[in-house]
């Protein structure tokens, strides 16, 4: 029973985030999925998020690849989480590679490609637009 873990924001919810959530859930048998607070996606996108937190952890929680989700509140907590839900393996997009190369010492790490020409911010940038 592989234990997969990964991360996200998942703010005006898109088939990039779809995407990634079903590779990862097909790594393994069980996706645990950090959803980024209110707070701590705002310190790291510069933008309040669109979607409450309560209402991004609805929606994914509803997916049929997710098993659990819970609440990110900080990149620091990194391996606290990874500890705490017994996750083998963390899945992150390639946005990130190479920056949780650390956390190899307790489960395995794998970046995977991004969907190309889709992301919240394109999207929220169309909408002002129109
Ligand atoms: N993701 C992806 N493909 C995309 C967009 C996002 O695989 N086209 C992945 C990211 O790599 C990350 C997860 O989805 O693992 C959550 O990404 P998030 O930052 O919430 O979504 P973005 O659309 O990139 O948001 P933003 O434009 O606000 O940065």
């Amino acid at each position: 029973m592989i234990r997969v873990i990964t991360f996200g924001t998942f703010d005006v919810f898109h088939a990039g985030h779809l995407s990634i959530l079903e590779r990862s859930k097909s790594l393994g048998d069980y996706l645990i999925v950090g959803v980024s607070s209110d707070a701590f996606s705002t310190g790291k996108k510069k933008r309040t998020p669109i979607y409450s937190e309560n209402d991004r952890m609805r929606i994914i929680s509803a997916l049929a690849c997710v098993g659990e989700v819970f609440l990110e509140e900080s990149l620091e907590q990194k391996e606290d989480y990874i500890r705490s839900h017994a996750a083998h393996l963390l899945v992150m997009g390639d946005d990130w590679r190479g920056k949780f190369d650390d956390l190899r010492n307790i489960c395995d790490v794998i970046y995977l490609p991004r969907t190309p020409s889709i992301s919240t911010t394109a999207i929220v940038e169309v909408i002002k637009k129109t």
